[in-house]
């Protein structure tokens, strides 16, 4: 296959979203309004967070956890006896079949007393964890990990606030510590010694791939990947590469910030190349809490509107979720 054209994603230094300059912040925001309505994707650098430190990490813990641990963390969709892991907790490769596995891990606010743990409420999960003694330290570096991106993630969406025209905390206030559904996904694709073992996808123009085409479920995802080219964009010009860059997080938006602004800010469509690479791949998804809801409008005025009007109904997050997780996993299989 001839080589694929490279999709415009553009680094932003977004370092100015965590101060007070209201004139730099505005030149953020200009710069993440232009990269959310042409390929819906860009770098956020500047972003303070250690990311070699995160992988390295991450690969620690990848490369010495066990088969017999990875069955004690299963989700429920490998491990029946773990009914109330739905979300969190280790998604298992498939000898011969799926090559894929990941660890995921929610709020570590979601504790037995929290008031949505103890009067159970659906996507609330207490994590589990691998036991300290084999994995030192590692729990409490994921923890702070998701505070770490959880606090780039507020700096964004300042910046997505003022780049719709809206107050800074439009978004903000409703991404609070106590509530978020966000999560934290340790993915591992692993190199395969007898490629082509797993069966792999192909897309309908012949693409190979790891992930089929999806629109993301979050308000935005904020995403490490090792440095290795994977991703794709459907953009009107075809399906174009994303550049890795191991440097910055990638930011795009997820199909709640596409409904909230009637598809001014889209969640672009995109997909995952099957590389035979050691990789990692960490996405935070930017969730809101169960009952905060986003009111959508039309940021390109009363001529912009691009859905009908029933389209535009208010849609609580936990709803939202809910129906989007499933879905996903209707449409691309369990993960
Ligand atoms: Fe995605």
């Amino acid at each position: 296959m001839g080589s694929v054209p490279v999709a415009n994603v553009p680094r932003i230094d977004v370092s100015p979203l965590f101060g007070d300059d209201k004139e730099a912040k505005l030149r953020v925001a200009k710069a993440i309004d232009a990269a959310s309505r042409d390929t819906g994707f860009f770098y956020a650098v500047h972003h303070g967070v250690d990311l070699p430190r995160l992988s390295h990490e991450t690969a620690k813990f990848h490369r010495t956890i066990t088969d017999d641990e990875k069955w004690e963390l299963a989700i429920r969709a490998y491990n029946k006896e773990h009914q109330s892991q739905i979300r969190s907790g280790y998604y298992l490769p498939i000898p011969g079949k799926k090559a894929v596995e990941s660890f995921c891990y929610l709020n570590p606010s979601f504790t037995p007393d929290h008031p949505r743990i103890a009067h159970p409420t659906p996507m609330h999960e207490v994590n589990v964890w691998p036991d300290e003694e084999k994995h030192p330290g590692f729990r409490a570096f994921a923890e702070k990990y998701y505070w770490d991106v959880f606090g780039v993630s507020e700096a964004l969406l300042r910046g997505y606030a003022l780049a719709l025209g809206q107050q800074e905390d439009l978004f903000t206030r409703h991404f609070r510590r106590d509530t978020t559904l966000s999560s934290v996904v340790l993915i591992r694709y692993p190199y395969l010694e007898d490629y082509p073992a797993p069966a792999i996808k192909t897309a309908d123009d012949g693409t190979k791939l790891s992930f089929e085409w999806h629109e993301d479920v979050s308000l935005i995802t904020v995403l490490y990947q090792s440095d290795v080219q994977n991703l794709q964009v459907k953009t009107p010009q075809g399906w174009l590469d994303i550049e890795a860059d191991d440097s910055g997080f990638l930011v795009n938006c997820g199909s709640y910030m596409a409904h909230i602004t009637n598809d001014y800010y889209p969640a672009p469509i995109h997909r995952v190349k099957w590389v035979n690479a050691e990789r990692q791949s960490l996405p935070f998804f930017v969730n809101l809490g169960w009952e905060d809801t986003v009111h959508p409008w039309n940021p390109a005025g009363e001529e912009g509107g691009k859905k009908e009007e029933e389209a535009r109904e208010s849609v609580s997050y936990g709803d939202y979720l809910q129906g989007g997780l499933a879905g996903l996993i209707k449409k691309n299989g369990q993960t």
